[in-house]
């Protein structure tokens, strides 16, 4: 990844507290702020959802803060979370800097991943140093988030001035920085995709596989779940290349042309993204150099040709 040298930084004293305002205070919101007080690294002012009665309930949650719904009626504060959706920070930061409450030295943030800190750009443009801090973390159940976020890796850009004071506060929350170059934010998140949110698509490939194949889905759920495990913590414990197994790291390629021809009688989409994915996992296995490379070019071909050729049938018979 692009500029991770900040990982490997000292720790550094925890900066003076500011007083937090939060605009947008959901899931993410409402942890970072919780943890940001509880580390005594910010006092409470204004907490802005769309509707009262959510940022009444993200006020419960942290303990503090007074519940508002808008930018224009917030008091001045410090630090500035903007924690909207993604397609909401460019016009929450519009509104923020157009209601006149930033002062020059405030800091403002947002922890999107895919977003760069550039979005906060009209609240630069009013004074404040601006930033992002992502945290590589589900937020799905704020309360667990918040015992859980010691260790969370942090991927931090923006201006200097605001990190000077989030990288030290994050740090103290336990956070795992490391530099990330804006430019590469969207490919940055999207790598996440891949890490996470399709592993949950494999499986739902596999299940389909298996029920075509007569093998009810729960069955073949239980089935898959000591090895998907075994992979997984192999890739974690051994690395990705030593933890590939199957028919393309022997190179075997009439397995995988039954694979794929298979396949491709029934669902020529699956069939692609079998193509596809062998296709990686030929490289993969290139890597270790311990199968004949004309074995596994001979296996790529395989598989380009016959994922290329499948007829298409939209409903198996
Ligand atoms: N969730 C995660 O796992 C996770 C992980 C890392 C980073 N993040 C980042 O954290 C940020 C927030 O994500 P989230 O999952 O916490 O979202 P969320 O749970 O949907 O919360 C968004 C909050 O923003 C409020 N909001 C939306 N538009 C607003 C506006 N124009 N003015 C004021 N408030 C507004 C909503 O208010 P109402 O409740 O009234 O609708 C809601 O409370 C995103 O940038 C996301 O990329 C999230």
């Amino acid at each position: 990844m692009p500029g991770t040298d900040a990982a490997a930084a000292p720790a550094v004293a925890p900066p003076a507290p500011r007083l937090l305002n939060v605009l947008g205070c959901g899931k993410a919101g409402r942890a970072i702020a919780r943890l940001l007080r509880d580390q005594g690294l910010c006092t409470l002012g204004d907490i802005a959802n769309r509707s009262l009665s959510s940022a009444a309930s993200a006020v419960q949650f942290i303990g503090a803060g007074t519940p508002k719904t808008c930018a224009d009626c917030m008091d001045s504060a410090g630090l500035w979370l903007i924690a909207t959706g993604d397609d909401a920070i460019a016009p929450a930061a519009v509104a923020l800097a157009a209601s006149g409450r930033l002062r020059h030295g405030d800091v403002v943030f947002h922890l999107s991943g895919a977003t760069a800190s550039a979005a906060l750009e009209p609240c630069a443009r009013a004074g404040a140093a601006v930033a992002s801090v992502h945290p590589v973390k589900n937020f799905s159940d704020p309360q667990a988030s918040v015992r859980t976020f010691d260790g969370t890796w942090c991927g931090c850009e923006g201006d200097p001035a605001a990190l000077a004071w989030l990288e030290p506060a994050f740090e103290r929350l336990g956070a795992r920085r490391f530099a990330i170059d804006a430019r590469y934010k969207a490919l940055y998140h999207g790598g996440g995709a891949f890490a996470c949110n399709f592993i949950p698509v494999l499986m739902e490939l596999a299940m389909r596989c298996e029920e075509r194949a007569g093998i009810p889905r729960a069955v073949a759920l239980d089935m898959f779940e000591p090895i998907a495990r075994e992979t997984l913590d192999a890739v974690f414990r051994q690395g990705i290349a030593p933890a590939l197994a199957g028919p393309v790291s022997r190179g075997d390629a009439g397995t995988v042309a039954r694979h794929l021809a298979a396949m491709g009688e029934w669902d020529p989409q699956v069939a692609r993204v079998y193509a596809h994915l062998g296709d990686i996992a030929v490289d993969i296995v290139r890597s270790l150099g311990r199968v004949d490379d004309d074995r596994l070019e001979a296996t790529r071909a395989a598989m380009r040709s016959l994922a290329g050729l499948v007829p298409s049938t939209d409903t198996p018979s």
